[in-house]
């Protein structure tokens, strides 16, 4: 499974891919407008850059306006590189930019899918990835988990060759329930991901097996 970071933040994506193994960065506009940058392709930049080569990072269109939204793709990719993807949203000027982006090659997105009947027509436009919001639909009544299942299947139907990348989670159980259903790919926040391998007896034990050493052999040395 494919794991990314979803935030915009330096500071803590530099802090997780120190721990965590992990494939990459996701970002939105409302992550990028929290951090209030100057520039937003600067921040993305300054991002692009503690990435290595092999790590993506994803990069969201604003314009909804299909000539504008295009454009923003280019940009985006001219200005971070070719191990970039573009996240569109799936509006019907999004499904069409999907297509075009398919057929010039680049790798998209389409992100704040809610139904996977949506992941269906992305896939089919050429999207190499879809982000059901597990949590946006949990929270609507839905079932994001079972949303991100049946996409799956969906893709596996008809072999698409498109990944379910599963986002917009609020707890490990989101989390682990989607990586059971054999999701692709996951992005949570850094909080998220650090509470999701947090287990308090885990610490514990930890200190447990540095005290009966430190009784044993007076310090914290292997001899
Ligand atoms: C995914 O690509 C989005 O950036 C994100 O997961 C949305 O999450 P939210 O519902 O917590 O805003």
């Amino acid at each position: 499974m494919n794991l990314f970071i979803d935030s915009a933040s330096v500071t803590d994506i530099k802090e997780i891919i120190s721990i965590f193994p992990v494939d990459g960065v996701t970002t939105n506009p409302s992550l990028i407008s929290k951090e209030n940058p100057a520039s937003s392709l600067k921040l993305l930049g300054d991002i692009r850059e503690i990435l290595s080569d092999q790590q993506l990072l994803f990069a969201q269109v604003i314009h909804d306006d299909y000539d504008k939204l295009i454009e923003q793709a280019y940009q985006l990719v001219n200005s971070l590189g070719d191990n970039t993807v573009i996240k569109i949203p799936v509006t019907p000027n999004g499904l069409k930019a999907i297509q075009h982006l398919y057929n010039e090659n680049y790798k998209t997105l389409a992100t704040a899918v809610f139904t996977a009947q949506q992941t269906h027509w992305a896939a089919k436009a050429g999207a190499t990835y879809v982000a059901p919001y597990v949590n946006r639909i949990d929270h609507h009544g839905g079932d994001g988990v079972q949303v991100v299942k049946n996409s799956l299947a969906i893709l596996g139907n008809y072999g698409y060759n498109c990944q379910v990348l599963a986002a917009s989670f609020k707890n490990s159980k989101q989390i682990f329930d989607c990586t059971l259903a054999g999701s692709h790919a996951l992005t949570a926040s850094p909080d998220l991901l650090k509470h999701s391998y947090a287990h308090l007896s885990s610490g514990t034990s930890a200190v447990q097996f540095q005290r009966d050493w430190e009784d044993t052999f007076g310090d914290m040395e292997l001899k």
